[in-house]
C-alpha cells in the first residue's frame, strides 16, 4: 500500500472526469476516498470500484454539503485531503450571457469552494500533512472569449486558494490549485457538442479545435491531472503552497 493509508481523502464532483481519475489514484495509494458529488449512479459506480464511500449532495446546497461532509466524517474519520474539483462549465457572447448563467456558474465554480472550504478546514486545520486542493483551470489565470463567467469563477477560485494559503501557512495545511487547459472529460464532450451545434462543424471537428488550442495539440488526460493532484497530496510536497500547478500542455508557457 502506499503514503495515503489511513489517511481519509473526500473528492468533490468525483462521479466523472477529473474527480473519478484523482479518487482512483487516491485510492490506488491506500486513502480512504468519499465521493460527493450531484448525480448518484455514476458516483456509486466509481465508489464501487474503488471500496470508496458515495454521498450524495449538491455543492450548491450548504445544508446538504454539511451533511455529506458530517456522514463521511462518520464512516471515514477526520478528512486528511481535500479535493474541491466540482464544477459547470458554459460559453456565450458576453453581452447574450444571462444573468442566471453567471449566477450557476458563480454558484457551482466559487462560492460552493467558500462553503466547502469552511467546512473542511476545521479537520484540516488539526494535524499533519494535511491538503486542500482546488480544481480551477488556466482560465484562472488568463481571459478567455465567451467564458466570462467561467473565466471570473476561476479567477476567484485561484484567488481564493492563494488567500487560504497565506493564512494558514504556518499550520499542517496546505492549498494549492491545479490548472488544466482543455482535458478529455464530459465537460468537453458537453463543449464540443456546443461548437458543433453552433457552428455546424462535427464533434470530432469541434473536439480536435479543442486540442488545437491545447499549445501541445492534443487533449490532457484525466489522469494526467489526477496525478499532478497526487503529487501536491504526498506528505513530501508540504512546502508546495499557494502554487498553481499548470497542466496544460504549454499553454501558459
Ligand atoms: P465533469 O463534468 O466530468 O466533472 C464535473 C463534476 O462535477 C461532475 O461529476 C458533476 O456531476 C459535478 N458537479 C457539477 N455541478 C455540481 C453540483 N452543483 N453539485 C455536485 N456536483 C456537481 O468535467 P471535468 O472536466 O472532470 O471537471 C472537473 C473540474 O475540472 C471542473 O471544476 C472544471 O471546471 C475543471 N476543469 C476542466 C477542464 C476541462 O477541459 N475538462 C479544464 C480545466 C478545468
Amino acid at each position: 500500500m502506499g503514503w495515503a493509508q489511513g489517511r481519509h481523502a473526500l473528492v468533490t464532483g468525483g462521479g466523472s472526469g477529473i474527480g473519478a481519475a484523482t479518487a482512483r489514484a487516491l485510492a490506488a495509494e491506500g486513502a480512504r476516498v468519499s465521493l460527493i458529488g450531484r448525480r448518484r449512479e455514476p458516483l456509486d459506480a466509481v465508489a464501487a470500484e474503488i471500496e470508496g464511500r458515495p454521498f450524495a449532495a449538491d455543492v450548491t446546497d450548504r445544508a446538504a454539503m454539511e451533511q455529506a461532509f458530517a456522514a463521511a466524517r462518520q464512516v471515514n474519520g477526520a478528512l486528511d485531503l481535500v479535493i474541491l474539483n466540482a464544477g459547470i462549465g458554459d460559453s456565450a457572447p458576453f453581452l447574450r450571457t444571462t444573468r442566471e448563467a453567471w449566477d450557476r456558474i458563480i454558484a457551482t465554480n466559487l462560492t460552493a469552494l467558500f462553503d466547502g472550504a469552511q467546512l473542511a478546514l476545521p479537520d484540516l486545520l488539526d494535524g499533519a500533512d494535511k491538503r486542500l486542493v482546488i480544481v480551477a483551470s488556466v482560465a484562472g489565470l488568463r481571459g478567455a472569449a465567451y467564458a466570462a463567467p467561467y473565466v471570473a469563477s476561476k479567477h476567484g477560485a485561484v484567488g481564493l486558494m492563494r488567500s487560504l494559503a497565506v493564512e494558514y501557512a504556518r499550520t499542517g495545511l496546505t492549498v494549492n490549485a491545479v490548472c488544466p487547459a482543455f482535458v478529455d472529460t464530459p465537460m468537453v464532450d458537453d463543449s464540443a457538442a456546443r461548437i458543433a451545434r453552433t457552428t455546424g462543424r462535427s464533434e470530432e471537428e469541434a473536439r480536435a479545435s479543442l486540442a488545437e488550442m491545447n499549445t501541445n495539440g492534443r487533449l490532457i488526460t484525466a489522469e494526467e491531472v489526477a496525478a499532478s493532484i497526487v503529487h501536491l497530496c504526498r506528505p513530501d510536497s508540504g512546502a508546495i503552497n499557494g502554487a498553481c500547478l499548470t497542466i496544460d500542455g504549454g499553454v501558459m508557457a
